[in-house]
């Protein structure tokens, strides 16, 4: 079994955090939303991951390098332009060979990870008379018209997929992980891009059930969220807050209070603060005279004086200083926040492009 992680695409819906930067690595938890693929790969006992890089191929190098920190042999796969899940497929087929493969979208973050998607693969494979050629994830989301939905027939089968439908066959959404057997190659190769002008998975998979394979399907337990927009992020920081492993290794003097589930990495330095989990503090950070709220990141060597903190992620080397109350907010990388006394008692901005301010008396 091999892997395949989708990480093309330059990422525009994150611009305000990323500018034009890999959007699968914009940090929830203090980690890129990519490691987290990487390692549920390497959980599931995955050795070989091609990754599918685009415009932001260099980036996305220079954070995974050769894949050793989660024991994978990590080979790049460079699609020269973002035409659809299924031009992945078929430009990784020479590295894939006619290995089954898992396929991760490299912006989905899964609570679970993906051992039980992949043993149950396996585990059907090894005893059913009809193999599934393929087998999809799939969870109930409330508005499956934003989805791609699966109509699932008497014996468990799939029947059809249909993309973003108007009636809805059913609550039951894709994710963003996918099993294939070769069989694969040849739908990849059979369809016709789509009226977006890409080739879709959804196609590929649905050439298979017409042309008689057999698609499993299991539903996910735990949360799943694609982080292609901007609202889940700070969603996705606050349900991985929730479970994560409590640590203190920096510094944390006496007259600071740490309360709940918080980490506070190595380096990092808590003086005269209050910080209340569930929140991280990364390493090399200062915290100062400051108050951070439930469900709050802070990355790598930032500065945090004199200033109050809810509900949001600021990303590494920011500094934010003596401004009272911030919530729901991203902040990007060596971005200053602050307030002074100067006059005229006028608010000064140098904002970049796709940012949103929203000022309160
Ligand atoms: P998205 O563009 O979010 O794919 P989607 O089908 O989920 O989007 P939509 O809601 O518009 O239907 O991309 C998912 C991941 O796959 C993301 O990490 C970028 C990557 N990707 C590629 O690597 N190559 C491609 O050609 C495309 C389309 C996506």
């Amino acid at each position: 079994m091999k892997g395949l992680i989708l990480a093309g695409g330059s990422g525009t819906r994150l611009r305000p955090i990323t500018h034009t930067g890999a959007k699968q690595l914009v940090p929830v938890a203090n980690t890129p939303i990519l490691f987290h693929s990487l390692q549920h790969l390497a959980d599931a006992g995955i050795k070989e991951v091609g990754v599918i890089v685009g415009d932001t191929a260099e980036e996305i190098r220079e954070a995974v390098g050769d894949g050793s920190q989660w024991g994978l042999e990590v080979t790049y796969l460079p699609q020269e332009a973002p035409l659809g899940l299924a031009h992945c497929v078929l430009i990784a087929h020479e590295f894939l060979g006619d290995d089954d493969f898992v396929m991760y979208l490299g912006d989905n973050l899964l609570r679970d990870g993906i051992v039980s998607f992949v043993e149950g693969f396996e585990a059907a494979r090894a005893t059913d008379e009809v193999p599934a050629a393929a087998q999809i994830l799939l969870a109930p989301v409330p508005d499956p018209q934003r989805f791609g939905v699966a109509a699932i027939g008497d014996d468990g089968s799939i029947v059809e997929l249909v993309e973003k439908p108007e009636v809805p066959p059913s609550n039951l959404a894709l994710v963003g992980v996918y099993l294939f057997d070769k069989t694969i190659h040849e739908a990849v190769r059979a369809i016709e891009p789509s009226e977006r002008g890409e080739l879709e998975i959804t196609d590929a998979i649905q050439w298979l059930i017409d042309n008689g394979h057999r698609v499993r399907h299991e539903e996910l337990k735990g949360w799943w969220l694609d982080t292609g927009k901007l609202t889940p992020l700070l969603e996705a920081n606050r349900l991985l807050l929730e479970i994560l492993e409590p640590e203190i290794e920096g510094t944390v003097d006496e007259a600071s209070r740490i309360e709940g589930r918080v980490v506070v990495a190595e380096g990092a330095v808590v003086t005269r603060s209050i910080i209340r989990g569930p929140a991280i503090i990364g390493p090399g950070t200062e915290v100062t005279d400051s108050y951070i709220g439930p469900f709050t990141s802070v990355d790598a060597d930032c500065a945090v004086v004199d200033s109050e903190l809810e509900h949001s992620i600021v990303l590494a080397r920011s500094t934010i200083s003596n401004v009272p109350r911030i919530t729901d907010s991203l902040i990007g990388r060596d971005a200053v926040v602050s307030r002074s006394g100067e006059r005229p008692a006028a608010n000064r901005f140098l904002v970049g492009d796709h940012c949103q301010i929203t000022i309160t008396p």
